[in-house]
């Protein structure tokens, strides 16, 4: 009897169990491990053999550890979880630089490489954490790519809880498509002015909100084998589903499920059909989901059948409706109406009152939801700093009255929706579409970075400099729009590219003869010498380099980007901003005592100078140590007299090499680490302007429009400076975002 009643339990238990076994599609390939610790392995991941679809997909489980651990392939890289959508988490370690007061050095930097899947750009994070730290990320991306942060603070007190925007902790993001990279961390004064607190640098690559910064990290070693989540994204092979689908044995998307491209227009991964569950890589994979058992979507009184991919509700006989919940469910036909009663005339005028009623609802609905939409627009306008930039525009005079401020569709209709193929450009501070106006005019379109509150000063900033500023060698910024989540701005577009672009690609390169370069650098000259002393407030660009200096089809210069830069009133003796540029140009002055005056500006234009007598790039990885920063490696070369050494050999000829030497004595000038021994702008300006003119004379020498000509000019230049130099100091909070721009990487 007992037998008898446990063996009816267990074929109960039975039962159970393979019911609920049939209701969980298969993961792995029949006979392959389906996962390793508490990890699932799905196919096209397995542990060897014909589990995994291809090497790349191999994961060693190793059971030397309880619960026993995956590994991504052969490295020492442990998963924690894999998911069918097309991603995979992994653990990552940390790099540190530790020092102690005897200026001992302990540290690691570390290098991991991903065999075939990238780094989730969106989904991850760069972070690095210190008082004294500069922190590099190198990896190749086809090419080679560097980005990096810089972390300072003069007292461990100055640090909050929570904020990584450069004073003990920053962050940065990664591009898309890095499959490896080595963390690299150094520091300028080996940490002894921060001793004992804060001995030790750390920098990582985490999942967005895994990390929070914490004061208390600062102090210790604690951090060194602290791991982090990376998120990672994986995809079937290089090509796209089409081709892929006429490779019929290989194709990986099995019965029941569709192909999807991947982002990066390279490989693409397999997706169930709609009402499909399971693993779309397995033949049978992909099955049907029971709706009438999980959802169970049918009125009570109708009868729910499960369809292949969808499923059916059946109302009983002599009902009406579709027999849905959402739907009209099933109820009785109305009463036929040729032999109606009054009392059915009066069920019929209440039912068309009622009508009238809902019909009065829905307007009302549709009231309140326009409403809620310009409510959300006026909200996003606000967010976006509408109301900051309607004040800056009702208090200061001078700015042109041309700018508009565009709707929300109108800009959406110029860039078919901001449809990728529009893209020009990514930068820091945001993405460059480019558009065509309802009247046909071709325009530039830039998007700041969605959500990120600190952008939205930037923003303003951007158009109250430009709607100050009317110079036939800047941007011209036609207006903005303020109604969308993200802001953006509308410039004229420039046809012809960056001057990097013109100076760095081979292809093109050996087109500017010297005559335009020196144009170039005139008129690049001449626009910010305006900016510094014509426009009603000083401005400081802040960001000069070949790669804001657009040119238009005569190559005519355009001085673009004003993300970065400063209104300096001449009222106000200090303004607190953040240190920003790009590494190589950046004023070294300026980084070292923070004080922001032109003359930074004066240097980074020195940098652009040298760029164009050289041909060479700002900072180049190929070039041996002491010369990869070209500007310390031109003068050191012009000290030992060596400059033909260094000059572009496209632009040198007889002719020319006494300008080219003259420019070079500029350009050193401009360079000079103190910032009171650099010429102004208006100076430059002059002198370029100068050499422009009398090209090539051979009594034209370097005296003549050197000191002489300032001497001959210099009333002129100190009334145009009076005020400015003086005034115009501004002092910035050591808080640094520093873009570093490598091998024309961007
Ligand atoms: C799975 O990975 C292992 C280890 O790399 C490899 O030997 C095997 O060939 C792979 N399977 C397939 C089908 O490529
Ligand atoms: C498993 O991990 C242990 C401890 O880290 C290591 O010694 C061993 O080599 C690993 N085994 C395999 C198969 O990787
Ligand atoms: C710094 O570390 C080195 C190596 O561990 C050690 O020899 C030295 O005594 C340390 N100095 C101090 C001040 O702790
Ligand atoms: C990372 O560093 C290692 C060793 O320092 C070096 O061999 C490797 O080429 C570097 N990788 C990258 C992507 O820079
Ligand atoms: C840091 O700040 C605290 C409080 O503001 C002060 O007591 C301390 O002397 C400062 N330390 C340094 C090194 O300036
Ligand atoms: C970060 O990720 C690790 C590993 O997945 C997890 O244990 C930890 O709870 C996460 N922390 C936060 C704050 O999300
Ligand atoms: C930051 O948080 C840590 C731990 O949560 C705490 O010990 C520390 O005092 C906090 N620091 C500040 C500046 O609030
Ligand atoms: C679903 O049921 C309706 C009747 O309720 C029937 O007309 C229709 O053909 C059914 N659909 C399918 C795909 O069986
Ligand atoms: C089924 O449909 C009828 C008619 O639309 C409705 O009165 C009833 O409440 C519905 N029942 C359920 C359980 O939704
Ligand atoms: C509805 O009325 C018409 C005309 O009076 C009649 O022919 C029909 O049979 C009636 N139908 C029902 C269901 O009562």
């Amino acid at each position: 009897m007992g037998l008898i009643r446990s063996v009816v339990l267990l074929q109960v238990i039975i039962i159970i169990l393979l019911t609920a076994k049939a209701s969980t599609p298969p993961m792995a390939k029949p006979g392959c491990r389906s996962g390793c610790g508490d990890v699932i392995i799905p196919y096209p991941f397995g542990t060897g053999g014909d589990c995994n679809i291809t090497e790349e997909f191999f994961i060693t489980c190793n059971t030397s550890f309880t619960p026993n651990k995956p590994f991504l392939t052969n490295s020492n890289i442990e998963v924690l979880d894999i998911s069918l959508d097309g991603q995979l988490r992994i653990l990552g370690s940390t790099s540190h630089d530790c020092y102690n007061a005897s200026g001992y050095r302990e540290w690691f930097d570390l290098w991991l490489q991903l065999s075939e899947f990238s780094i989730s750009s969106n989904k991850n994070k760069f972070t690095a954490i210190g008082c004294d730290t500069y922190a590099r990320v190198e990896g190749f991306l086809g090419q080679r790519y560097a980005t990096g942060c810089l972390s300072l603070c003069n007292n461990i007190t100055d640090v909050s809880n929570g904020s990584c925007s450069g004073i003990g902790c920053c962050q940065t993001s990664i591009p898309k498509g890095v499959r490896s990279y080595n963390i690299t961390l150094e520091s300028y004064d080996s940490h002894v002015a921060v001793l004992p607190e804060n001995p030790c640098s750390f920098a990582f690559v985490a999942e967005n909100d895994n990390y929070t910064f914490s004061s208390s990290d600062i102090r210790g070693f604690g951090f060194r084998d602290r791991m982090f989540p990376i998120t990672l994204d994986w995809k079937i092979g290089i090509t796209s589903c089409n081709e892929a689908k006429s490779d019929t044995t290989n194709f990986a998307c099995k019965e029941n499920s569709n192909c999807v491209d991947s982002e990066s227009n390279s490989g693409y991964f397999c997706k169930c059909f709609e009402g499909y569950e399971g693993n779309p890589y397995l033949s049978g994979g992909c099955q049907d989901i029971n709706e009438c058992e999980t959802t169970d979507p049918c009125n009570a009184t109708a009868t729910c059948l499960n369809l292949p991919g969808t499923y059916n509700c059946s109302c009983p006989v002599g009902y009406e409706g579709d027999g849905r919940k959402t739907g009209t469910g099933c109820s009785l036909p109305d009463t036929n109406r040729s032999n109606r009663s009054p009392l059915i005339d009066v069920a019929l005028g209440t039912s068309i009152g009622f009508l009238g009623l809902i019909l009065g609802i829905l307007l009302l609905y549709w009231m309140l939801r326009q409403r809620k939409i310009n409510k959300l627009r006026e909200e996003y306008f606000q967010q976006n700093g509408g109301i900051l930039l309607r004040d800056q525009l009702s208090t200061r005079q001078g700015y042109r009255e041309d700018v508009k401020i565009f709707a929300a569709e109108e800009l959406e209709n110029a860039t078919n929706n901001y449809h990728e193929s529009r893209i020009l450009g990514q930068g820091g501070q945001g993405t460059v579409y480019k558009g065509t106006l309802a009247d046909n005019r071709v325009v530039a379109i830039k998007k700041s970075i969605i959500g990120d509150p600190s952008q939205v000063e930037q923003f303003i900033n951007e158009i109250m400099v430009l709607c100050q500023v009317n110079h036939r060698n800047v941007v011209k910024l036609l207006g903005c729009c303020l109604e969308t989540q993200v802001p953006l701005l509308v410039y004229e577009y420039i046809t012809n590219g960056t001057l990097f672009h013109h100076l760095h690609n081979e292809d093109v390169a050996s087109y500017l003869p010297w005559d335009t370069r020196l144009r170039i650098a005139t008129e690049t000259a001449e626009a910010l010498a305006y900016l510094h002393s014509a426009a009603s407030v000083p401005i400081v660009h802040r960001d000069i380099k070949l790669a804001n200096i657009l040119l238009d089809d005569n190559y005519t210069a355009k001085v673009s980007d004003f993300g970065a830069s400063r209104l300096i009133p001449s009222d106000e003796a200090q303004i607190t901003t953040i240190v920003q540029g790009t590494f190589g140009y950046l004023d070294p002055e300026y980084m070292h005592t923070s004080l922001l005056t032109e003359k930074s500006d004066v240097y980074s234009f020195g940098v652009v100078l040298i760029e164009l007598l050289t041909g060479q790039k700002v900072v180049c990885f190929k070039r041996s140590e002491e010369k990869r920063v070209l500007a310390m490696y031109f003068v050191s070369l012009m000290k030992e007299d060596r400059l033909l050494e260094i000059l572009d050999p496209r632009v040198v000829n007889d002719g020319n090499v006494e300008q080219l030497k003259e420019v070079a004595a500029l350009a050193r000038r401009c360079v000079r680490v103190k910032g009171e021994e650099r010429p102004t702008m208006k100076e430059v300006a002059h002198e370029l302007a100068g050499m422009q003119a009398m090209p090539k004379h051979p009594w034209s020498g370097s005296k003549l429009v050197g000191e002489e000509a300032e001497y001959l000019l210099g009333d002129l230049i100190n009334t145009y400076n009076d005020g400015a130099t003086s005034s115009s100091m501004g002092y910035d909070s050591i808080n640094n975002k520093i873009t570093f721009e490598l091998d024309g990487a961007r």
